[in-house]
């Protein structure tokens, strides 16, 4: 069989490998012949096992199975790897296939710290390779219209501010158990960089780039969270905060969550322009899809739903922006970052979220972080600097950046 020109392997075979398999499945289904995946790599061999066994029902040919990242370099011919670890991971295993030649895709967020996400792009750039990071949520429809709303379409006037608050209830007794996303060293933190940071690229994406932060950040309930060893671990990750974001354009806003906050939950996610408001009614950390029932409404007595805006927005684009934008009219966020990450590599160009944007949004969150540890408001320039970065020195010493 003749060698295919993007030449994958899944790294990290657990939880949303899952939607970036459900992606290449729908790939193959559509014709798209351009990539095989040759390998699968986790360190438990029974999950890269079970992918082996779901890609060869969909590509006709299993691929070969590791638990190990050096063994699976030195024994396949690969040119694009897909990063699906725990956050501590990314850049261990990003940095070999960087060094042998291969170029990645990691999930969100980028890196564990500023430090491992820059030490990926540098990486990649002294071996002329691409870094993407994993960013589904701007590739919905409902995501790219309201971008298109807030800037070039103009529908609510120029941008000033935006609401993002979430407060709800964990119900201590029926907490769930979690693993290494309760551990700084290997998650890097709690919500805020973890489901957190797709909202960071999302504010990045509708305003531009981030200026400040001030933030506080608590663990108010310390019984919110339980590790399935280790039990309740009262002093963990936030369950609570309240950032105010600057942006350098001048938008304000404001993002917070708790889910320490008994008897009353609400949800209220609006952004406003100089002649309106477009409200969101789902999630404030996934804004997947900007629920149907979200709306856009304007002081001259306009409304529409969010159903409406993007069909407004849809009919905006030409036949080849559509073709760029939703291929073969996929608009499941999963199967099109991974379609961009194998056309860069086919065509050695840049994906829309390369690793500086994924650094980016990174930032934002880290600057949250630091400005809760530190009581004072963050310069995003700073924390990419490295002048500020008290709350991740202990991550970046455990892992020798
Ligand atoms: N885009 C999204 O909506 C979304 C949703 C959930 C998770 N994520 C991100 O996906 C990544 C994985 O999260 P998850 O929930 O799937 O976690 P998970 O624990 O379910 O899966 C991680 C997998 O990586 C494997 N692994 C760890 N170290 C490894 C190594 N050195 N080599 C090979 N395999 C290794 C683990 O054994 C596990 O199977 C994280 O970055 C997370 O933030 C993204």
């Amino acid at each position: 069989m003749q060698e295919k020109p993007v030449r994958l392997a899944i790294i990290g075979c657990g939880g949303i490998a899952n939607a970036h398999l459900r992606g290449y499945q729908t790939l193959v289904e559509k014709g798209v012949d351009t990539f095989s995946i040759d390998a699968t790599c986790d360190v438990r061999k029974e999950s890269a096992e079970d992918f082996k066994n779901k890609i060869a029902e969909f590509q006709g040919s299993a691929p070969r199975v590791y638990a190990d990242v050096e063994e699976m370099l030195k024994a396949e011919d690969l040119n694009a790897a897909d990063i699906c670890t725990s956050h501590s991971h990314h850049h261990i295993t990003a940095i070999p296939c960087l060094e042998s030649g291969v170029n990645i895709m990691t999930e969100k967020p980028f890196g564990i710290t500023i430090k491992a996400s820059q030490k990926m792009i540098e990486v990649a750039e002294q071996h002329g390779l691409i870094t993407a990071a994993a960013e589904n949520c701007r590739r919905y429809p409902g995501q790219r219209a309201v971008r298109w709303a807030l800037n070039e379409g103009n529908l609510i006037g120029k941008p000033r501010m935006f609401f993002a608050q979430s407060a709800g209830w964990q119900d201590p007794a029926n907490i769930g158990n979690w693993h290494w996303r309760l551990d700084k060293l290997l998650s890097g933190g709690g919500m805020v960089m973890d489901s957190g940071a797709h909202m960071m690229d999302t504010v990045r994406y509708f305003f531009g780039d981030v200026e400040k932060v001030y933030a506080e950040v608590r663990q108010i309930d310390k019984r919110m969270t339980k590790h399935k060893e280790k039990g309740v671990i009262p002093d963990c990750h936030e369950d609570t905060w309240v950032a105010v974001i600057t942006f350098k354009s001048g938008v304000i806003g404001t993002w917070s969550w708790t889910k320490a906050a008994p008897a009353h939950s609400f949800l209220n996610v609006a952004f406003y322009g100089s002649e309106g408001v477009i409200r969101d009614r789902g999630d404030v950390f996934h804004p997947f899809v900007f629920q149907e029932d979200g709306d856009l409404e304007k002081l001259d007595g306009t409304k529409m739903t969010i159903k409406e805006l993007k069909a407004t927005y849809m009919a905006t684009l030409s036949e080849a922006e559509k073709e760029r934008l939703f291929p073969f009219g996929i608009e499941d966020g999963f199967t099109l970052e991974v379609y961009d990450f194998i056309n860069a590599v086919k065509n050695k160009r840049s994906p829309e979220v390369d690793g500086e944007t994924g650094l980016l949004a990174k930032a934002n969150s880290i600057a949250i972080y630091e400005s809760g540890y530190c009581g004072e408001a963050v310069r995003i320039a700073d924390v990419l600097s490295g002048k500020v970065n008290a709350y991740q020195r202990e991550i970046d010493e455990y892992w020798g950046l």
